[in-house]
């Protein structure tokens, strides 16, 4: 079986990166990494792709075109299929994100359009949202949007500081991406204009309340 190449890109630790790598080590796993590139020479990223044996380059031109130019050769001589953003903190290239539609994902820690930019676990404290999350989504020119593929739910608690939230959603994270990835590669995923259908996928069939309904039987004990 052929496996679809996906090309990553990152800006800093890498801890997608590194779920993408582990998802890829199974032969069975339908998409492998073939080329990284960091817009970072300091990223914490480029080492994990050195040890999985996958070959990286940092383009830290900050001029937009010219990151451009470099990254679309770079992609192109990997015969990359679908580019996969993770963690990779500047914006592209309008022309870039055109010429890659509908074969480029990102994901984000929040559940868009909630909370894009920056600090998503720090805007979703402030607005007071019980539940947050991440999502992975195709790339349009405007920031953090596009048709979403799938998302993961967390719930916020009482005592949350942005650390603790951005944790347990980077644990999400790290499922949601390889999912999601895998999903394209099976070629289930079908854009019909800001959303997804993913041919043979199931949505639970639960409610997650937060609060917890446990919560109500316990005010009612005391009382
Ligand atoms: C992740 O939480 C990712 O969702 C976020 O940056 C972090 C990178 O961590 N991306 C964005 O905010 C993009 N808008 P990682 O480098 O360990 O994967």
């Amino acid at each position: 079986m052929a496996r679809l190449k996906v090309g990553v890109l990152i800006s800093g630790r890498g801890s997608n990166l590194q779920a993408l790598i582990a998802a890829g080590a199974d032969p069975a796993y339908p998409a492998e990494i073939v080329t990284v590139i960091s817009n970072r020479p300091e990223a914490q990223g480029l080492a994990r792709a050195a040890s999985a044996g996958i070959p990286r380059h940092v383009i830290a031109d900050p001029d937009r075109a010219a990151f451009a130019a470099a990254a679309n050769r770079l992609l192109r001589e990997a015969q990359v299929e679908l580019v996969a953003l993770a963690g990779f903190m500047r914006i592209l290239d309008p022309g870039f994100v055109e010429a890659w539609s509908d074969r480029m994902i990102n994901i984000h820690p929040s559940l868009l359009p909630a909370f894009p930019g920056l600090h998503p676990q720090r805007q979703a404290l402030a607005a007071g949202v019980k539940f947050s999350g991440c999502t992975v989504h195709f790339v349009r020119v405007a920031v953090d949007t596009g048709p979403i593929i799938a998302q993961a739910a967390v719930p916020v608690e009482d005592d949350d500081d942005e650390d603790r939230l951005a944790t347990r959603i980077l644990a999400a994270e790290h499922r949601l991406y390889p999912l999601a990835v895998r999903l394209y590669a099976e070629g289930r995923l079908r854009i019909d204009g800001n959303r997804v259908a993913i041919a043979g996928a199931v949505a639970p069939k639960i409610e997650v309340l937060n609060p917890a309904e446990a919560l109500a039987d316990l005010a009612s004990d005391a009382g």
